[in-house]
């Protein structure tokens, strides 16, 4: 079976990728053309564990494709994916203009039964329009479906995300389009994937739901670690999520406290479902708790290091982590910038490594108080304080007394909890976690 995939960014390139080694014979298409070259020499735009190596293994068995030629990859395709950018209007809805300019190219070179799958995060009701406009826009009468396959990749763990889901969701009224879909994913099934086949608005709302709910954990889990440290030393914010995690009703997962989440998906999808919501009379009073938590939580991490150094202009500051997880080199709302450009808004100068993600221009831009260092001992000389904002494994190993001898001052602050408290005291630091001391 051909598939084509309409958008070659993260989510499109995992899911072509995926797709193809399940089997597929899948093209990955593109707009931008230099990236598409680029793909077919087998440079990926995007550092994700495991892609690269997938890619390579799927474009050396001719299965896995790369292509700027829309028409010819309509016309040769049974199935179209579309996984193209859904970025946030300024009111905070889903901008769906890269959706419908992928429909619109889609329905002009129809020519016999196609099936369009909806792979990015839309409002509900979409996969309903682009029937409609699909229809509205066809040269001659064809037949076709719309449906709707929401991805739940985590990047840093998309190709592994892919190939052990939770879940597949299918949102189709079609049961042609649902057996084709099933088609599809029939090696998942054979491992005992669960399906969810639904409606297209069902399977629209789930994945806003699900990003919404992981969001509610994570703020939670703030609140909490912000309330630890308001009571004081007697309490310890991992001991209470523990326990919580060990209730299953509750589960362990998503409840680990820091400088707020970030990335493209979560704080984009927490307000574009608050915004969907609207639409319908209603208001997601948690949800938009979620949000504001989260929008003051990497302040909580400026007030750390203000009260550890008595003030902020003009001291040195080390930052390590910049990627807004690890194990991806992507920046989008990053939390670890977030708290880079508040420290150079107040006066700081500022060191910084991070693994794999470069500095965005918002920071470089002041390169008068701002450096990339090229390790965690370059970006700790001199600084009188460091801060931990992503939790890379190699921040976790660090040899704190090394760290230490590097700097001029002594203060630490672990905004993702991942370091030793007893340890990094012994090395002579001041240590200061986020709910817990
Ligand atoms: C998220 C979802 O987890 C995926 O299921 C979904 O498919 C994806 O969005 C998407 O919509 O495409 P992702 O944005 O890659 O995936 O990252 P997450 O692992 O969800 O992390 C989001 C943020 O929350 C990060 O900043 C992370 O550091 C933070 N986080 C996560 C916490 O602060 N605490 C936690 O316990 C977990």
């Amino acid at each position: 079976m051909h598939v084509a995939v309409m958008g070659a960014g993260y989510a499109g390139l995992v899911t072509g990728a995926g797709l193809s080694d399940l089997g597929l014979m899948a093209t990955c298409v593109d707009i931008n053309e230099g990236k598409v070259r680029q793909l077919a020499e087998g440079k990926l735009p995007i550092f994700e564990p495991g892609l690269e190596e997938l890619v390579r293994r799927n474009t050396q068995a001719g299965r896995l494709r790369f292509s700027a030629d829309i028409p010819a990859a309509v016309k040769n395709s049974l199935v179209v994916f579309i996984a193209v950018g859904t970025n946030a209007s300024p009111d905070g809805a889903a901008d769906l203009s890269q959706v419908w300019s992928a429909a619109d190219s889609i329905a002009d070179h129809i020519e016999d039964y196609k099936i369009v799958v909806i792979r990015s995060t839309v409002p509900v009701g979409t996969a309903a329009q682009m029937r409609e406009r699909i229809s509205s826009r066809l040269k001659q009468p064809v037949e076709f479906e719309v449906a709707s396959n929401p991805e739940f990749l985590r990047e840093g763990s998309a190709v592994e995300d892919f190939f052990h889901p939770d879940r597949i969701v299918i949102g189709s009224s079609s049961s042609r389009a649902v057996g084709i879909m099933k088609d599809i994913y029939r090696h998942l099934y054979l491992i005992e994937t669960p399906f969810v086949i639904t409606t297209s608005e069902t399977a629209e709302l789930i994945k806003y739901a699900a990003n919404s709910f992981l969001a509610l954990k994570i703020s939670f889990a703030n609140e909490l670690a912000n309330l630890c440290d308001a009571i004081g030393p007697s309490t310890d914010v991992h001991v209470v999520i523990r326990a919580l995690g060990l209730d299953r009703r509750i589960g362990p997962k998503f409840l680990h406290p820091g400088p707020g989440f970030g990335g493209s998906c979560l704080p984009k999808d927490t307000r574009a479902f608050c915004s969907i919501a609207r639409k319908f009379g209603m208001s997601l009073r948690t949800i938009a708790a979620a949000v504001a938590v989260n929008d003051e939580q990497f302040l909580r991490v400026i007030e750390k290091v203000r009260q550890g150094l008595g003030s902020l202009a003009d001291q040195a500051v080390a930052v390590l982590g910049l990627a807004f997880k690890p194990n991806t080199n992507d920046v989008r709302e990053s939390r670890a910038v977030k708290i880079c450009e508040a420290l150079l808004a107040e006066g700081c100068d500022l060191r910084v490594f991070d693994p794999v993600a470069t500095a965005p221009g918002s920071l470089v831009l002041d390169g008068r108080r701002f450096k990339c260092c090229a390790n965690p001992y370059e970006a700790a000389e001199g600084v009188d304080a460091l801060v931990v904002a992503t939790e890379w494994n190699e921040f976790r190993v660090l040899d704190l007394a090394k760290l230490k001898k590097q700097m001029r001052g002594d203060l630490l602050v672990d905004a993702k909890n991942i370091l030793d408290l007893a340890k990094a005291r012994e090395a002579g630091f001041r240590y200061c976690g986020v709910g817990r001391r």
